[in-house]
Formats: C-alpha cells, sequence, structure tokens
C-alpha cells in the first residue's frame, strides 16, 4: 500500500493518550505544523551519512540522554551539563576507538514515554499513568494525569528552546574539553581506578594539545551541527505534524534521529508504517522478546532497498539475555544480507526494584551487558557500532555502583527522573573510560 504522513492512520495502534477533546489536539498539531521544523533536512542526511560509515565499522554513534526530558530542565545548567558529558564521553571513545564518535542527545523532544499500563492506581484512585510531559503531568491529580492537548505545543517549544541553546553553545565554542579543570575525576573512591582513569585522561589531552599545536584545528571535530537530536517517535500525530516532503521524499524534521520503541515496533502496526516513510536515519529497540524471522522482516519492511545508514538495531538484551539471544540474531541479519548498524542500549534490560520499590540499575550489570555484547559480535564477525545510555550531565542518584560506590541506601538523595534511573555524571564518565579501554585492546588484539 501507498505510504503518505497518515496512512499509519490505517493501522492499529500502541501506547497512544485518549484526549477528551480531540478537536484541541487537532488545533494544536495545526500550529506545530506551521511553526517552523526543529532540524534541517541536510543535516539529517549529514547524520545519514555518518551512519553509512558505522555501518563499516569507520565510526561509532554514541546516543544518550534522559529517559524523560522534563519541561523544568530546559534550562542553562542542565542543558550545558548534557552537553558536556556527551562531548566528555565523546573524546574519550574516539581515543579508545581511533575514529570518529557521532553524537546523539536523546533530546530535544524526548518527552513521550510508552507505559506498562495504562492506569495507575494509587490508595484506592485510579488514574491514567504519566506517559511524559508531551501528554500529561506527573502529579498524581486527575487534573494533571487527564492529557492535555497544549502539551503538544509546549513540547515544540521545549524542543526548540533545548536545540537552540545547545547550538548556540556549540557554535560559542563550549566545547573547551582541554581544560583539566573541566575534568575533575576526585570522585573515584578507589585510587587505583582513579589513577589508572587520569593517566588515560592526561593522554587524551596531551594528544589533543599535540593536534592543536600542529595548527589543525582539532576544535573543528567537536564544534556545531556535529550534535543531533534523537527521541522515541511515539506520538504519531505529533510526528505526522513535523513530517515535510523535500525534493519527493519525506522527512522528520522534528528530529534528527527518531527511534520505534520495544513496545511498538510490531510488524502490522502504525508505527512500523510511519517509519518506513520517512528518509531519517531510524533506530529499532531490539529486546528479549524478538525473534530473528521477526528482526529480520522488521528491517526489510522499513528499509526494502537496503540502504546503508538507514537502519539502527538497538540491542536491550539483559545482562543475563545477551549471550542466549543475540547470536542468533545477528546471523539472521547477516544471512539476509541486511545494512545495518548494531548499537547496544544496556539500560533497559537491566533495570531492577530496590526493596522500597525504587526502579535501579546496577552499573556493573550495564557494563557486563555491553561486555558481552561488544564480545558477542566479535564472536559472530560482525561489530557493535554504537551505545545507547540513559545518563545526565547532574549528580543524581540513580543507578547503585560507579566511582562513587553508590548502595540502594544512597539512592532517596538525589533521586530525580521521571521515569528510568539515569547513569549520573561519574557513572557516565567512568562508562566512557572503561569502554575506551575496551575499544583500545580490541583495536591492538587486531593489529597482533
Ligand atoms: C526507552 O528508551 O526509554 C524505552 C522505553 O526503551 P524500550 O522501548 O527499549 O523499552
Ligand atoms: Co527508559
Amino acid at each position: 500500500m501507498k505510504w503518505a504522513p497518515t496512512s499509519w492512520r490505517n493501522y492499529p495502534i500502541k501506547q497512544q493518550p485518549i484526549y477528551e477533546d480531540p478537536e484541541a489536539v487537532d488545533a494544536a498539531l495545526e500550529v506545530v505544523r506551521r511553526l517552523p521544523p526543529l532540524v534541517a533536512h541536510g543535516e539529517v542526511d549529514a547524520l545519514r551519512k555518518h551512519f553509512v560509515k558505522a555501518t563499516q565499522g569507520k565510526s561509532f554513534v554514541l546516543q544518550g540522554g534522559d529517559c524523560a526530558e522534563r519541561f523544568v530542565d530546559c534550562n542553562r545548567d542542565s542543558i550545558e551539563a548534557k552537553l558536556k558529558i556527551l562531548l566528555q564521553m565523546s573524546l574519550v571513545l574516539t581515543w579508545g576507538a581511533r575514529f570518529p564518535v557521532v553524537r546523539i542527545g536523546r533530546m530535544a523532544g524526548q518527552y513521550a514515554k510508552p507505559r506498562s499500563s495504562d492506569t495507575e492506581t494509587k490508595d484506592g484512585v485510579e488514574l491514567p499513568s504519566f506517559r511524559g510531559e508531551h501528554v500529561n503531568g506527573i502529579e498524581f491529580t486527575k487534573e494533571s494525569r487527564t492529557p492535555d492537548p497544549s502539551r503538544l505545543l509546549e513540547a515544540y517549544f521545549h524542543s526548540s528552546a533545548t536545540l537552540n541553546y545547545a547550538r548556540a553553545l556549540l557554535d560559542g565554542g563550549f566545547a573547551d574539553l582541554h581544560n583539566p579543570q573541566h575534568w575533575d575525576l576526585g570522585f573515584f573512591r578507589n585510587p587505583a581506578n582513579r589513577d589508572r582513569h587520569q593517566a588515560m585522561l592526561h593522554s587524551i589531552l596531551d594528544a589533543l594539545e599535540f593536534v592543536e599545536s600542529t595548527g589543525v584545528q582539532a576544535g573543528g571535530i567537536f564544534r556545531t551541527v556535529e550534535l543531533f537530536s534523537s527521541h522515541e517517535g511515539l506520538l504519531l500525530p505529533y510526528e505526522e505534524a513535523h513530517t515535510v516532503k523535500v525534493d519527493d521524499r519525506y522527512y522528520n524534521l522534528g528530529a534528527h534521529m527518531l527511534w520505534i520503541g520495544d513496545r511498538t515496533r510490531q510488524l502490522d502496526g502504525a508505527h512500523v508504517e510511519y517509519f518506513r516513510g520517512i528518509e531519517n536515519p531510524i533506530g529499532v529497540k531490539v529486546g528479549p522478546t524478538m525473534e530473528p524471522d521477526e528482526l529480520v522482516e522488521l528491517i526489510q519492511k522499513l528499509e526494502p532497498e537496503n540502504r546503508a545508514g538507514r537502519i539502527t538495531l538497538i540491542s536491550r538484551q539483559g545482562a543475563d539475555g545477551v549471550r542466549d539471544k543475540l547470536p542468533a540474531l545477528i546471523r539472521a541479519v547477516q544471512k539476509a544480507g541486511c545494512q545495518v548498524v548494531w548499537s547496544c542500549d544496556p539500560m533497559h534490560g537491566n533495570t531492577t526494584p530496590t526493596s522500597t520499590g525504587l526502579k535501579t540499575r546496577n552499573f556493573d550489570k550495564i557494563l557486563e551487558e555491553l561486555r558481552t555484547t561488544f564480545d558477542v559480535h566479535h564472536e559472530q564477525k560482525s561489530h557493535l557500532g554504537g551505545v545507547h545510555f540513559e545518563l545526565t550531565g547532574q549528580n543524581v542518584t540513580e543507578c547503585t555502583g560507579g566511582p562513587e560506590e553508590l548502595s540502594e541506601e544512597d539512592l532517596p538523595s538525589n533521586y530525580e527522573t521521571h521515569c528510568d534511573p539515569r547513569l549520573n555524571y561519574a557513572q557516565s564518565v567512568e562508562m566512557a573510560f572503561l569502554m575506551a579501554e575496551h575499544l583500545q585492546k580490541t583495536r591492538r588484539d587486531a593489529s597482533d
């Protein structure tokens, strides 16, 4: 059947809010449609080219940000902190891998969330679940939980303000990563780990200084357009409103990249229908229930021409499930000859409740899923081309472990997330160092 920005409307759809006033939804989306796009199609094409390189193993994709962005975090400190951590991680990874790292924020639009249940009950009161600030408020009152169409517009403006400041910072040379004062590693409780990472950091900063002393503008690789935005393409009416025709092809200009969540990837569902028609590079979450044949069918449906750079598979099997599930998925994709980038989200398969009912993730489990995923790709003669994290540049206490050795008891002190637990600044920095060590070792083993 012929694709159109609206053709998803003929398919069964999951995870959508039910609005009391559909006309108000249409009116809000009409305004979104008339406002300028958030990104330019040339930037989307540029990102596609980066993904082509990642398919060939010549670049590495770092995607990260909040599980659910909050409107209150659309402010100077929070945006600066997010950019800083993404830039620092990418610098460390570039050093480890020796090839360019593409930075993609889960930001400037990550406001809508899928939920396991439509409603939530507390003390006998049942209300709609919180679906992200794109839809409703987190406060457990009827007023706040009722899906509010004006939030569709709010999300647009918060996305545009976030992107605007991020672009301004990068244009203005914010990416001053040389300055050791930006790199205080005092958070390591284990002195041996601190010293090891400090030594690596010195090598990185030395290398940067050397490159700059030769007159080459190393700063160029950390500047401007080279930060991309992404979010889960969940609310299809909103995504449709961002869909624009350029030279006979359709782009979603609400973000550079979008992904399909693990709960909305049904072969005959509305999300797959929408995603198959846009030019943007797209991600698909690959969770534990995905079967090899189903995955191949899904890829071929989303990208029948098998163009490199369009499809990224983001596996999230959980540390304990990778060995069992991932090899057959990789082999099926290889056998079908599909051109994809494999990425790994080591967060969503490793969420556990604490004894007091907080959602958390353990740093070592996250790392274990990553390491096992790197190994499995290696064994299958495939390669991991990217990683996908839920993280923040701030000092929250949501995941246990890491350089500050956070325990479950520490979590309530600064538990901020509206949805899933994120790596904090220190945990993200350490994760980057550990991945860089791994990439460095792989590179050395390969050249032996
Ligand atoms: C997410 O990325 O926040 C998410 C909901 O992931 P998944 O679709 O993989 O469960
Ligand atoms: Co999440």
